[in-house]
This record gives structure tokens, sequence and C-alpha cells, in this order.
């Protein structure tokens, strides 16, 4: 843990006053930072908002958050992105992280927000989770709160409605404790449920980048509306997940690579049947499928955002090259990252 800056430490004996005043001219230089990692989704995106337990992982790849005092609020992003990502989900940035605030009794704070990392701000890669993630544990370091990680994971998730209008919570849980989970969403409390698991081969996942950003409140609300319209069939693809996911955690148990990859390319079928897959998605699950993956699919929102790639040593290499060959951005990701931390 970071030591609690001596500010704050000093200023409990202060009359309150003189605490704002030397608060304020010892905010410019004390610096609170933490970070936290990004996420993919192995198998049930979309699915999980109805209940059904989901498969995901922490990646390596961090967002950092830094926090100082300041004499008024700012925000720098200086995140690496998808070209016009940040832009795109300005507002909803700007929303999340007053929610943070309030939640965290910081309201009206001066406060100045730095992220940077070397996760991709992108569509699919839990990039909102993860800054939420961050900022929150920041924030509460530099004010000395003392939440601990089941909190710090609270204030993630009122963040993430920022993003997500009502997330499942699988996105901030991932950044939150890391590791390789399963997830539920009890609907009744609208909690999330998490199992670390543990799989016995090393997953070796490649991304392929669309280049798109989805608008994930959208492409839910979208989902939903399906579900209303034709209820049989959408509890039919439900049925059929369910089957998915079970196998898979059983899968991955045994670390049995190839039935993993037959799995995932099922849930893609299943996504690609919800309507959430787009023509770049379509093409990019093609070239790994083709350039030998043991199976591919969709991860996060979809209608843009990214594609994994379950590879093997001998493959990696070709199927990444045809991605790029294709014009799409490829990379390779080690999983089952440590989740949010203070940094020094
Ligand atoms: C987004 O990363 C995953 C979705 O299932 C939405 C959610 O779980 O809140 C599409």
């Amino acid at each position: 843990m970071r030591p609690t800056p001596w500010s704050s430490i000093r200023f409990r004996v202060l009359p309150c006053r003189y605490e704002t005043v030397i608060s304020r001219l010892l905010g410019s230089w004390v610096v609170a930072k933490a970070s936290a990692p990004g996420k993919l989704i192995l198998f049930g995106e979309h699915f999980v908002v109805y209940g059904l337990p989901a498969i995901a992982t922490a990646i390596e790849a961090r967002t950092v958050a830094e926090v100082k005092r300041a004499g008024k609020f700012s925000l720098q992003d200086n995140r690496p992105e998808t070209p016009g990502y940040r832009n795109e989900k300005r507002d909803q940035q700007s929303d999340s992280i007053q929610r943070i605030l309030r939640i965290m009794r910081l309201e009206g704070e001066k406060v100045s927000i730095e992220l940077g990392g070397n996760l991709i701000a992108a569509s699919g890669v839990g990039a909102s989770g993860a800054s939420c993630a961050a900022i929150a544990a920041a924030l509460n370091e530099e004010f000395t709160l003392g939440k601990g990680i089941d909190e710090i994971n609270d204030v993630a998730y009122e963040g993430e409605k920022g993003y997500h209008g009502v997330p499942s919570g699988i996105d901030n849980c991932c950044s939150s404790y890391g590791g390789f989970i399963l997830f539920r969403k009890d609907l009744k409390t609208g909690k999330g449920i998490v199992r670390q698991l543990h799989s016995k081969a090393v997953l070796s996942i490649i991304i392929g980048n669309t280049g798109i950003t989805s608008n994930t409140t959208k492409v839910v609300e979208d989902v939903k509306r399906e579900k209303q319209r034709d209820p049989d069939r959408f509890s039919k693809m439900l049925d059929d997940y369910s089957m998915i996911v079970e196998e898979a955690e059983a899968a991955l148990a045994k670390g049995e690579l190839k039935k993993i990859g037959l799995l995932m390319n099922r849930n893609h079928l299943l996504l690609e049947e919800m309507d959430v897959s787009c023509p770049e998605l379509e093409e990019l699950v093609d070239i790994a499928s083709r350039s030998g993956a043991l199976g591919a699919k969709l991860t996060g929102t979809g209608r843009g955002g990214l594609m994994i790639a379950l590879v093997t040593d001998e493959t990696k290499g070709r199927v990444a090259s045809a991605i790029e060959k294709a014009g799409f951005r490829s990379e390779i990701t080690r999983i089952g990252a440590k989740g949010v931390r203070v940094e020094r």
C-alpha cells in the first residue's frame, strides 16, 4: 500500500480551516496513483445481463489513474486509444466521474485526474471498467478513505453506470479483483457473484481490433428489444448458451484447449444470431479460423470492438500476421492479471 500522504495525517489534528488551506498548498504536489487491468470476456457477454454465468479474465495491460487535489477540477485523458474512442465517450466519462465522486462523498472536491497506462481505450477490452476502478482506488488513497477492495469495486460499478446504463458488473469485477473469473449477476439483489477459476492449460489469446467504437447501452437495449419481440427464440438462445458455459467451465478446468476453442465458436454463432456481430467482426473471426486458431469469437459489446482468438505457439504468429495483413490491429495478451492496486 502507498503510505498515507503525510498531509492527510497531520491535518487530522488541525482545525478545519487550516486543513483546507494547507491541503490546497500541498495538494499541488501530492499525487495518488492506482492502476487496474482491462478485461476480456471468453464466454457470455450479453447472456450475463440475463443472470447467466460468464467467464472472463483480467489482462496484462492496465489503466493508470493519478489524482491530486488542485485549485479546480480537471481531467486529462492520455490513454492510448482506438481513434475516436475518447471523444465518443467524453460525455459518458464525465457522467461516470461525477457518479464516482458522489458515491465516495467527494462531490465538489477540486481534484485533477490524469489517466494513462498501456491499456488501449477501445470497445471490448473493459476500458471504462479499468478506468473506474483505477480512479476509485486513487481517490481512496488521496483522501485516505480506507475503502477495501469490495467497496472499490462497488464504486467502480457506480462509475460504470455512466457508460453502460445498467451494467452486469462483470467488467468492474475483472478490473477490481483481477484473475480469471466466473461471474454471475444475481438478478434479485443486482449483486455480482465472483468465483476465481483455475485452468490447467495456459490460454494464449490474440486480439483483433475492428477499430470501431460501439455503444454498450444501445446494443444492450437492442438485445432487450429482441428478447421482448420473440421471447421463445431468445429463451432457446439462453438455453443453448447455458450448455456452452457449463461445458466451457469443465473444459477449462481440464485444460482441454481444442474443446474450449470449439465452444468459443459456438458462443460466437449465438452472438451472431443475437445480432450483435458486424461484418468486420465476422471477417476477423473468419481470418482467425482460416489461419489455424482453435476458436474465435467477438468479445464484449460487439457491433465493433474486438475479436479474440485462441491460439497455440505454432499458430499465433500466423493468426496475428493474417489479421494485420487484412488491415486490422492485432495484439497478443497474457490473461489472469492482478486486479486494481495502488502504485508508488
Ligand atoms: C460488456 O463488456 C459486456 C455486456 O455483457 C454488458 C454487461 O455485461 O454489462 C455486453
